[in-house]
């Protein structure tokens, strides 16, 4: 019989070299979108989607995240003794948040290295989400929860996809597939980082996967790829091939906060959803594009 989908394992110790020095002491996934780290966003995603077990994958100098996810106990106490009892419960919740399991990647040797670190935690007969700890997904219905909805239905790996201007294939892992239904593709070839002339499609796998555990002995045959990396792309062809793996272009917007103009695009959107800070910042942006005219 088929096994719930329980486990989630969340990438995050990789060097973060684009936001170097912020990210030389400071992992990346901690910056926050406000006042919240990324990575929160992306554990609140996986408990909502229906997981009980998140298994974060860390590093070197990545101590804060653990910490993140910690009671903290002199801080609630002084929250409590000063009375900010909002903040406290905030506080609270967050160390609420789902079952924590750490461990580490030892070394950087790439998105397919560090799921494969999992393997153990996640064993090879189950189903399991992965969530890229840099990856935001603001969505009605969790993008994970929808890539887990089209598991239960087709049976097979489900992975999301977005489409990207052309020009920008080689940053990310692009698809070719055959349509299935309306957002719902039969993967046919994947290839990471594609030049823009030999790009497949402008198709790219975006943070958001759910694969059988099978995947670990995929990972584990894999030899190194593009950049010297033991990449995950590559590793999904094998999946692709041997039992069909299906690309969903997931409802709701996607943000790349591992990136700058990802980081801080995500930063004005949730600014502009929020009641308090939308007037006074949407009266900064129309000064400053007086001013950039
Ligand atoms: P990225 O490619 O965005 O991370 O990986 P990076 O290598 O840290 O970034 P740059 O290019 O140097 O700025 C996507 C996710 O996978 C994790 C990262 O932490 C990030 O959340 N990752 C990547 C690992 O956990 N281990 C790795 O070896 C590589």
């Amino acid at each position: 019989m088929k096994r719930p989908i329980r486990k989630a394992v969340i990438p995050a110790a990789g060097l973060g070299t684009r936001f170097l020095p912020a990210a030389k002491a400071v992992p990346k996934e901690m910056l926050p979108i406000l006042d919240t780290p990324t990575i929160q966003y992306v554990v609140e995603e996986a408990v909502e989607s229906g997981i009980e077990y998140v298994v974060l994958v860390t590093g070197r100098g990545k101590g804060a995240i653990e910490d993140h996810f910690d009671i903290a106990y002199e801080l609630e106490h002084t929250l409590e003794m000063r009375g900010k009892t909002d903040l406290l419960s905030k506080m609270r919740a967050i160390a609420e948040r789902g079952s924590l399991i750490s461990i580490r990647q030892k070394q950087a040797l790439g998105l397919g290295h560090a799921v494969l670190t999992a393997r153990g935690v996640v064993d090879d007969e189950e189903s399991f989400a992965v969530l890229l700890g840099d990856d935001i997904y603001d969505a009605e219905v969790p993008a994970t929860r929808q890539l887990m909805d089209a598991h239960e239905k087709t049976g097979r790996g489900a992975i999301s996809l977005m489409e990207v201007p052309r020009e920008q294939t080689n940053k990310y892992g692009i698809v070719s597939g055959r349509k299935r239904e309306d957002g719902v593709f039969e993967i046919e070839a994947l290839v990471e980082k594609p030049d823009p002339k030999n790009a497949p499609s402008n198709l790219a796998i975006v943070g958001r996967y759910v694969l059988p555990g099978k995947v670990f002995k995929l990972i584990a045959e894999t030899p190194p790829g593009h950049g010297g990396e033991i990449q995950l792309t590559d590793a999904l062809q094998g999946l692709a091939d041997d039992e069909g793996l299906v690309g969903v272009v997931c409802k709701g917007v996607r943000h790349d906060a591992g990136d700058k103009l990802g980081w801080l695009r995500a930063n004005l959107v949730y600014a502009l959803k929020d009641e308090e800070l939308k007037e006074p910042l949407l009266s900064t942006m129309r000064e400053m594009l007086e001013e950039h005219k």
